[in-house]
């Protein structure tokens, strides 16, 4: 009884002296106190210190925003850049690694499609998922429509892996690539994953599963490509795929047989005996076009001398490679895919629409690859720089992502740290944690004795891309993030993309700046001279209906 009294008025104690204790551990007073770490770059802007730096910052912003409130164009081109797996940590880490890498702090730096005039956020949902993959979201963000997971091009009717659902015509999907050739623009895709990849297949392709992108995957899931032909197949054979101007990627694997041997010493996946490529080739051929198939950048260069009609360009077996682990005489940057692109889309007068994914941001992430993920990002938005450089402010282009990753940035950590390192905090248990880290993945560390490890005490900390970076889930791949990705906009129409909505709305949108597609259309496309025919019509109905009160 004494004991369990004593015990009663020693918890009240240590309950009112903790209350009463000013000390904040939630946001504490001196977030460095507990470890120096010696990892900071750049100087502090001294002018940022006194209010004036900051009060002429908020007056510039207005302004801005005044001139670019509305821009109410048509769009003739239509451009989306989808960072795979571009949450905003990882829009906020890259353009802090940017910074960075120009000696600044970092925090201040802007990506350059961070200076776009609309931001927004989408919500990534499908429909039987609340986190889910690129395939679904791909089908949402191109077609306009969300389906489930795994399912690319086809309506929420076929469940994943559900060839026989999949055959009836009635639950096939259209994309915006098909929205644009059918109003005579041209279409292109542009990607460094496989082409036959998720996000790009959204584009064209109609699959209960993503990963049916050979013969050989449809015939291991029990069916026939005579019922559900497979990715690379609808690429080169079915609309739109085998309309498109122009299709760069790497892939290559996908297009032909296990027994061919590719450029660079690589057989292919097809167990059919098709050489896809060479029927792309014929294809174009039979209808007179003129058209290149390029695999290495070079070829693809001198291509862009005199550009063909039509270019296929597949830049390696299996994905290309991280920019920064590619060889760059072989594989070009998805800045200099674009470029290419826009130079063979641009001579349609009637415009175009390009589809250009960053796609490995989401592959490094997976790995727990902080620093590859974080430089796909980079790579992607120079290509975005790249596209606005090109074209002319007839040009709607849309920057976004399919859908989030887990890592975060946390830690109370001190203007200017390595956004690649560790915070200045420690954990309770007296380790060091790094900004970035994952809440799962293959980086988890096994702890010992109960104890978490100290990863900056590691051989190899830091010092290569494959480090990898923190998570406290194990898992063999990191997986994706359920939050809402942001989407950015400049050119015609570029304020429908303000506020937050469903992802599959996003089409609709573009469609509507450049009047295409099935959906609502902008006021200025009545009055373009496309409709003109039915401005006849009508004039043809009145003069009848003219004719026919004087009778
Ligand atoms: C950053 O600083 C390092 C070391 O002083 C220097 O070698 C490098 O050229 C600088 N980089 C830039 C972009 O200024
Ligand atoms: C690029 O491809 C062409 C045609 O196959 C070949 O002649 C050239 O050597 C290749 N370039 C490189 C750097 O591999
Ligand atoms: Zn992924």
């Amino acid at each position: 009884m004494f004991a369990s009294k004593s015990l009663l008025l020693t918890l009240l104690v240590a309950v009112t002296i903790n209350s009463g204790c000013t000390h904040d551990r939630d946001h504490p007073d001196t977030p460095k106190s507990t470890v120096r770490i010696n990892n900071k770059i750049g100087q502090i802007n001294n002018a940022e210190r006194f209010q004036k730096y900051w009060e002429e910052g908020a007056q510039e912003g207005i302004l801005k925003r005044l001139r670019e409130v509305k821009d109410e164009r048509i769009a003739r081109n239509i451009i989306m850049f989808v960072g795979d797996g571009l949450s905003i940590p990882t829009m906020t880490a890259a353009r802090i690694l940017k910074g960075q890498r120009q000696n600044r702090t970092g925090e201040e730096t802007e990506l350059f499609f961070e200076t776009f005039p609309t931001v927004g956020l989408s919500k990534t949902y499908c429909i039987n998922q609340q986190i889910p993959d690129s395939g679904c979201t791909a089908s949402a963000y191109l077609t306009g429509i969300k389906v489930n997971y795994g399912v690319l091009g086809l309506n929420g009717e076929v469940e994943r892996h559900d060839c026989l659902a999949s055959m009836d015509k009635s639950r096939h999907l259209e994309s915006i690539a098909a929205w644009a050739i059918a109003a005579g623009k041209d279409a292109g895709i542009v990607t460094n994953t496989r082409i036959t990849h998720a996000s790009p297949g959204g584009a064209y392709a109609k699959a209960a599963n993503r990963h049916w992108e050979t013969d050989y995957d449809v015939k291991e899931a029990g069916y026939t490509t005579e019922q559900c032909p497979d990715i690379a197949h609808q690429l080169i054979n079915s609309s739109p795929g085998n309309q498109f101007k122009v299709i760069f990627g790497g892939g290559r694997r996908e297009f032909i047989t296990t027994s061919t041997v590719d450029e660079e010493g690589n057989t292919g996946r097809r167990t059919d005996g098709r050489n896809l490529i060479e029927e792309w080739k014929n294809n174009k051929d039979s209808q007179g076009a003129s058209f290149e198939y390029v695999w290495n950048r070079s070829q693809l260069m001198s291509a862009m001398n005199s550009p063909p009609e039509y270019l296929l360009g597949l830049f390696n077996s299996n994905h290309m490679s991280y920019h920064m682990q590619s060889d760059p005489i072989t594989e070009p940057t998805l800045a200099e895919l674009t470029e290419a692109a826009i130079k063979m889309l641009n001579r349609n007068e009637k415009g175009f629409f390009l589809f250009v994914e960053g796609g490995r941001i989401d592959h490094g992430h997976h790995q727990n690859w902080h620093h590859l993920a974080l430089d796909e990002t980079i790579e992607m938005d120079k290509a975005v720089q790249k596209a606005i450089e090109l074209v002319g402010d007839d040009s709607l282009v849309v920057v976004t992502s399919d859908h989030t990753h887990v890592m975060t940035i946390n830690g109370f950590t001190e203007r200017g740290t390595d956004i690649l390192g560790a915070s200045d905090r420690l954990g309770w248990d007296g380790t060091p944690m790094l900004t970035l880290s994952y809440t799962n993945g293959p980086g988890a560390r096994t702890h010992v004795n109960g104890i978490r490890p100290d990863v900056t005490k590691e051989e190899d900390y830091l010092k290569h891309l494959e480090w990898r970076a923190h998570a406290e889930v194990p898992m063999e791949e990191e997986t994706h993030g359920g939050d809402d990705v942001p989407v950015l906009a400049h050119g015609p129409h570029h304020h429908m993309f303000t506020g937050l909505y469903e992802q599959n709305q996003i089409p609709w949108r573009m469609a509507y700046a450049a009047c295409i597609g099935p959906g609502l259309h902008a006021d200025g496309c009545n009055a373009a001279s496309t409709h003109l025919p039915l401005f006849m019509l009508y004039v043809l109905a009145i003069v009848l209906l003219v004719s026919v009160m004087q009778r």
